[in-house]
């Protein structure tokens, strides 16, 4: 048996007091690692976070870590157990071109829902472009995996996440062929421990359509599209063109979302990208131009609720929330 089956067999017979069973029966250990300090590091799922129970618990395993087996010490990380939320909504934000903000859309999508009290998780699929961990400014976080070669998703706001970009070595892009894709999207959608809390999950797409989209046809079925494009015309042509593409994968593209759409100023709105090429998306695509959303500061990415970006990011939140 190797070192980290011997720990789990071991500590797996302590009590949680909170459902009075042992951590083995409720296959509560979750994670199971040892440091260069010889500490040993664990995730333990438990029923109820209750700080007395938790301490138990953390008593009982340093005990056995300790005098029985030697460790120097133990920390854990105590995880709620949920039960999982059959309902949840997938929603797919695609573009035609990179840099419309696709991201920067996704993630303060993320925090509206949030905001309305919903429990949202964001995929970076944008294999080739992730960009998610520097948008929540967590570029430093590693991955956690269990036993059973399950991630666990960073969180952060109440948010979870996980992004391509921390399965590779910090600024390497990321190198996948199709099968290796389909990896990827496994990964994330079957082997990631979501919150079984989670009311939406939202896909942050590479530029473009193709092999990802095909891809997760096989992962969420029932997956709906928005697509978000700037004001130039440039952008919009190649934002059509990206709707008829999901159009021919039976892709239900709810909506467009035009961003940087206008600089606002003294209460005047300056059209520096020119108007209404998210609209005249919407209507080639015979869909709704769910929302316009302002240029903002390069350092207020994530909006304040209270902002006028932050109210326009509220009511299309709102928006989806019904169409989905
Ligand atoms: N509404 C906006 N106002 C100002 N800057 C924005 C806005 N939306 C996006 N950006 C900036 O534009 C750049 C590209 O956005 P990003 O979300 O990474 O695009 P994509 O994911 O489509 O490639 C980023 O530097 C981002 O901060
Ligand atoms: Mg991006």
């Amino acid at each position: 048996m190797d070192e980290f089956a011997i720990i789990k067999e071991k500590i797996g017979e302590v009590i949680d007091p909170s459902c009075n069973q042992k951590l083995k029966d409720n296959d509560s250990i979750k994670h199971v690692g040892v440091d260069e300090n010889n500490t040993v590091i664990l995730i333990i799922e438990v029923q109820e976070k209750e700080p007395n129970h938790t301490k138990q618990i953390t008593r009982d395993i340093a005990k056995i870590l300790k005098l029985e087996l030697g460790y120097a010490g133990v920390k854990i990380e105590f995880t709620k157990r949920k039960l999982r939320n059959k309902e949840a909504k997938t929603l797919l934000i695609a573009s035609g071109k990179g840099g419309v903000g696709k991201s920067t859309v996704t993630a303060n999508l993320a925090y509206a829902l949030t905001r309305m009290g919903k429990k949202v998780a964001v995929i970076d699929a944008d294999i080739y472009g992730a960009n998610m961990p520097k948008i929540f400014n967590a570029t430093n976080h590693k991955l956690l995996g269990d036993q059973n070669g399950k991630i666990f998703p960073f969180e952060i706001d109440n948010i979870q996440m996980v992004s391509t970009e921390y399965l590779v070595e910090e600024n390497r892009a990321l190198m996948l062929r199709g099968p290796m894709l389909g990896k990827v999207l496994k990964l994330f959608f079957e082997d990631t421990l979501w919150s079984e809390e989670i009311d939406y999950f939202l896909v942050d797409l590479p530029p473009g359509t193709g092999d990802v989209m095909m891809d997760l046809k096989n992962f969420s079925e029932d997956a709906k599209l928005v697509i978000v494009t700037t004001p130039q015309e440039s952008a919009a042509h190649i934002a059509i063109k990206a709707g008829y593409a999901a159009k021919d994968l039976n892709q239900e593209v709810l909506g467009v979302i035009e961003n940087m759409s206008y600089f606002e100023a003294n209460n005047e709105f300056h059209y520096i990208f020119g108007k209404d090429g998210g609209k005249k998306v919407a209507d080639e695509l015979l869909v709704e131009l769910l929302a316009q959303i302002p240029i903002t500061s390069y350092d207020k990415i994530i909006c304040k609720e209270t902002d006028m970006a932050g109210i326009i990011y509220l009511n299309l939140a709102k928006k989806i929330m019904k169409l989905l």
